[in-house]
């Protein structure tokens, strides 16, 4: 299906789909690892999501910087809907989380006493607790993970009504067509 929408940037579209499936499975890495009791299995899969998650940051950033350069996507109409508000809003809720989100794991470890490791490679030294950093973090990265489900569902939800529903051609114009 062709998109009835001004056509987005290749960066945009290329950013998008990799730090969206790069972002999901540090996601389900965590919410993986949360079910999983206490032994050698959760700490293997709790090294992939911090490592990976840690790396991630780079991305979400280097996005995040793309994004503010080029300012919001083109809107998809002149009259600016509720809709339109929303699908906006959410859009800088999932940025702001792809920032957060790998930033107090990081508070959380750090403030744990864990240190920071990358794939073993050690990056800030494991030592004293630092309470305020470690709960801070916490909150953040709980209250954090809920939201941003919150807001995926919406956000994929609208794309898929766009597309099929509305037959406007939305996520087509995001898989450059
Ligand atoms: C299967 C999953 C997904 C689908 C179908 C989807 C679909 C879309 C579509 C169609 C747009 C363009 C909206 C427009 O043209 O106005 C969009 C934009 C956007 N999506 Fe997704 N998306 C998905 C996953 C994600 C994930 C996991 C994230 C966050 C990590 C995300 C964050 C964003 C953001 C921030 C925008 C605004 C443009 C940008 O800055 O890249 N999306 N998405
Ligand atoms: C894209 C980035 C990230 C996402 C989406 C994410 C998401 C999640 C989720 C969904 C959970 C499970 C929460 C729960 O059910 O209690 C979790 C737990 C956790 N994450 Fe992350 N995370 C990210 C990055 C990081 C990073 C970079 C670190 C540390 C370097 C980290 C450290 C942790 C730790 C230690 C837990 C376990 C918390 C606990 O035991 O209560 N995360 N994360």
């Amino acid at each position: 299906m062709k998109s009835n929408y001004a056509p987005l940037s290749k960066p945009t579209i290329v950013f998008h789909w990799l730090a969206g499936l790069f972002f999901l499975t540090v996601l389900g890495l965590g919410l993986y690892m949360g079910e999983l009791p206490k032994g050698p299995a959760k700490f293997e899969i709790m090294d992939w999501h911090k490592s990976l998650g840690f790396a991630f940051l780079f991305l979400a950033l280097a996005r995040v910087v793309w994004r503010l350069y080029e300012g919001h996507l083109p809107s998809l109409s002149e009259s600016h809907t509720w809709q339109d508000t929303l699908a906006k809003g959410i859009h800088v809720m999932l940025l702001l989380a792809t920032v957060m989100m790998p930033v107090s794991g990081m508070m959380m470890s750090i403030g744990g006493g864990h240190g920071l490791d990358f794939f073993g490679a050690i990056l800030v030294e494991g030592g004293e607790k630092i309470d305020w950093l470690g709960g801070l973090g916490h909150e953040v990265h709980e209250i954090g993970a809920n939201l941003v489900i919150l807001a995926l569902l919406l956000h994929i939800a609208g794309a898929l009504k766009h597309q099929f529903k509305n037959k406007d051609g939305l996520l087509s114009r995001m898989l450059g067509r």
